[in-house]
C-alpha cells in the first residue's frame, strides 16, 4: 500500500469511527444479537476472523459460538446457521422471511441490480423470473428432449479420450474436455448450439468471460469496499474492470447467441413446440412484454454461471474420489456391468436402475458440496431466528458442508463411503429430504437445476467408469484433493491429470 492510500485509510478509518459511534448512541435500539466474537468499531470482526470466510472456518466458529453465531464484517451483518433445525426455519419455516438475496457492489454489476432470478430479492420479480424459466429448463420434459443429446456428448468425451494416445499412458486433464461436454449440454438446451472442438474460437471467448466473471465475483479482494463504505472510492479500478466484463460478456450472448436464434426463428417456422428450445421460450414472453431485453440476458447469464461450473466441479470431484478409491471405482464398474450388461452404454432411464451409482453421486455431493454455504440468504425485514434478532439485511449463510459434515450428526463423516446411503443414511435424498444434506438447498430458493444436474452427472461418471479404468498418473498413488473455495464456491485446488486406460470388453 503506497503512503496516500495508507494516509487515505487512516482519515477514512478515524471519520467512520467517529460516525459509527455517533450513530450507535443515536440509535439506542437494543436487539438481543447471535453470539460471536468481540467486534470493534468499524472493522467489526472483520480483521479478527479474515477475509476467508470458507465452510471450515466457519464450522470452526460455530464450534466455538454455536449454531447460530453473527459476524459484524465492517458494516454487514453475517449470520451463519450451522443446525437442521435452524436451517429448516431459514430455508422452510421462515423461508419467505429469508427468501432474498444479498448483493455486493460487485454482484450489483453483474446482475443489473437484480434483474436477474438468482441473485434477485424474493418478491414478485423472482416469481416471474422462476415461473418463465420453468418451463424451458427446469422439467422432466426437458429432460426427456435432451437426454439424448447430453448421452451422446458424453459418448464424445469417450471417443475423444480414446483416440487421445496421451490419455492412457501419461494422463489428461480430463477437465477440460469435461467442460467442453457441459457448455454443450447448457447451449444445446438453451439455444440449439454446440462448440465442436476445445479450439472453437467462440467457445475460448465465452469461456474466458465466464472464468473472468467468476474470477471477480469470487474473489476476496473486494471485501474491504463492500463491508467498508467508506472505502468503495478504492474499488474504482476494481468495478470499472467488472463492469466491462459484463458489458462484453452481455454483448457476446446478445449478438452471438440471441439475435442468432431470433434471425432463424424469423427464416423458419417455428410453430412446432417439440423444436423450441429455452432462448424461444424465453423470448416468447419477453414478446408478451413480460420481461425486458436485459431480463432475457441476465437469464442467460444466470444460466451460465449456475448450471456449468457447478455440475462441472462435482464431476470433477466425483472423478478425483474414484481416482482416489480404486475399491469403490471397481464396485461402481461391476454394477455397470452386471445391470447393464456389455456394450449397453448408460443412459438417463438406466441411472434409475444403478443404486451404487447414485450413492457415488450423493456421497461426491456430500463431502464435496459444490456450493457448501448455498447462494447466500437474506431478510429484507427484521426478524427472529433461534431466540434471536436479526436485524434487517443480513446475509445469511447457511453452512451446508458442515451439517453434511458434522461428526455428531454423521457417522465418520470424513470419509468417502458410498455405502452410507444404503446403510445408516438409506432414507436420505440431495432432494432436501433431510436437513442434514442440502447439497441444492431446498425451499423457495433451492436449486431447480438438481432435474438436469443430477442425470448429467448420472451419465458423465456412469460412462467414464464404463469406458475406462481411472487412475493418477505415472509416479502418484493419489490425486491431489485439495480444496479452493470462494465467496461461495468449493472446487478442486489443481486440475488433476488423470490416466484414463481404456477397458478392452
Ligand atoms: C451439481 C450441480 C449443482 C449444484 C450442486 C447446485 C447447487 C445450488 C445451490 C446450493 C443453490 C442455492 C440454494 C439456496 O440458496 O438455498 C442453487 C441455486 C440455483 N441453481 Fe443450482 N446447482 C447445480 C446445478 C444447477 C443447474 C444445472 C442449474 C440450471 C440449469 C442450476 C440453476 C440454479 C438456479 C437458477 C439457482 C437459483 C435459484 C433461486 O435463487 O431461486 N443449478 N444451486
Amino acid at each position: 500500500m503506497d503512503l496516500l492510500l495508507l494516509e487515505k485509510t487512516l482519515v477514512g478509518s478515524f471519520v467512520a469511527i467517529l460516525v459509527a459511534i455517533v450513530v450507535s448512541k443515536l440509535r439506542g435500539k437494543r436487539f438481543k444479537l447471535p453470539p460471536g466474537p468481540l467486534p470493534v468499531p468499524v472493522f467489526g470482526n472483520w480483521l479478527q476472523v479474515g477475509d476467508d470466510l470458507n465452510h471450515r472456518n466457519l464450522a470452526d466458529l460455530a464450534k466455538k459460538f454455536g449454531d447460530i453465531l453473527l459476524l459484524r464484517m465492517g458494516q454487514r451483518n453475517l449470520v451463519v446457521v450451522s443446525s437442521p433445525d435452524l436451517a429448516k426455519e431459514v430455508l422452510h419455516t421462515q423461508g419467505v422471511e429469508f427468501g432474498s438475496r444479498t448483493r455486493n457492489v460487485v454482484f450489483d454489476i453483474f446482475t443489473g441490480k437484480g434483474q436477474d432470478m438468482v441473485f434477485t430479492v424474493y418478491g414478485e420479480h423472482w416469481r416471474k423470473m422462476r415461473r418463465i424459466m420453468t418451463v424451458p429448463f427446469f422439467t422432466n420434459k426437458v429432460v426427456q428432449q435432451y437426454r439424448y443429446e447430453w448421452e451422446e456428448e458424453a459418448a464424445q468425451v469417450v471417443e475423444d479420450v480414446k483416440k487421445n494416445p496421451e490419455a492412457a499412458t501419461h494422463g489428461i486433464v480430463l477437465r477440460r474436455r469435461l467442460q467442453l461436454m457441459m457448455y454443450n449440454n447448457m447451449y444445446r438446451i438453451m439455444f440449439d448450439r454446440r462448440f465442436e472442438s476445445e479450439e472453437d474460437p467462440l467457445f475460448n471467448k465465452l469461456k474466458a468471460l465466464n472464468g473472468e466473471r467468476s474470477r471477480l465475483a469470487q474473489s476476496f479482494d473486494y471485501n474491504y469496499g463492500d463491508f467498508i463504505p467508506i472505502l468503495r472510492p478504492f474499488l474504482r479500478g476494481y468495478l470499472k474492470i467488472c463492469k466491462e466484463v459484463k458489458e462484453r460478456r452481455l454483448q457476446l450472448f446478445k449478438d452471438y447467441f440471441v439475435e442468432e436464434r431470433k434471425k432463424l426463428g424469423s427464416t423458419k417456422s417455428m410453430s412446432n413446440e417439440g423444436l423450441k428450445c429455452a432462448i424461444d421460450h424465453i423470448l416468447d414472453a419477453q414478446k408478451k412484454g413480460e420481461i425486458n431485453e436485459d431480463n432475457v440476458l441476465y437469464i442467460v447469464e444466470n444460466i451460465n454461471v449456475a448450471a456449468i461450473e457447478t455440475t462441472l466441479w462435482s464431476i470433477e470431484w466425483g472423478i478425483a474420489e474414484l481416482v482416489n478409491h480404486p475399491e469403490i471405482q471397481k464396485k461402481l464398474r461391476d454394477e455397470l456391468d452386471t445391470v447393464l450388461g456389455p456394450g449397453h452404454q448408460v443412459t438417463e432411464p438406466d441411472t434409475n436402475k444403478l443404486p451404487y451409482l447414485n450413492a457415488v453421486i450423493k456421497e461426491t455431493l456430500r463431502l464435496r458440496m459444490a456450493i457448501p454455504l448455498l447462494v447466500p440468504h437474506m431478510n429484507l425485514h427484521d426478524a427472529k431466528l433461534g431466540g434471536f434478532d436479526i436485524p434487517a439485511e443480513s446475509k445469511i449463510l447457511v453452512n451446508a458442508w458442515w451439517l453434511a459434515n458434522n461428526p455428531a450428526q454423521w457417522k465418520n463423516p470424513e470419509e468417502f463411503r458410498p455405502e452410507r446411503f444404503f446403510e445408516e443414511e438409506a432414507k436420505v435424498e440431495a432432494n432436501g429430504n433431510d436437513f442434514r444434506y442440502l447439497p441444492f438447498g431446498v425451499g423457495r430458493r433451492s436449486c431447480p437445476g438438481i432435474i438436469l444436474a443430477l442425470p448429467i452427472l448420472g451419465i458423465t461418471l456412469g460412462r467414464l467408469v464404463q469406458n475406462f479404468e481411472l487412475l493418477p498418473p505415472p509416479g502418484q498413488s493419489k490425486i491431489d484433493t485439495s480444496e479452493k473455495g470462494g465467496q461461495f464456491s468449493l472446487h478442486i485446488l489443481k486440475h488433476s491429470t488423470i490416466v484414463a486406460k481404456p477397458r478392452s470388453f
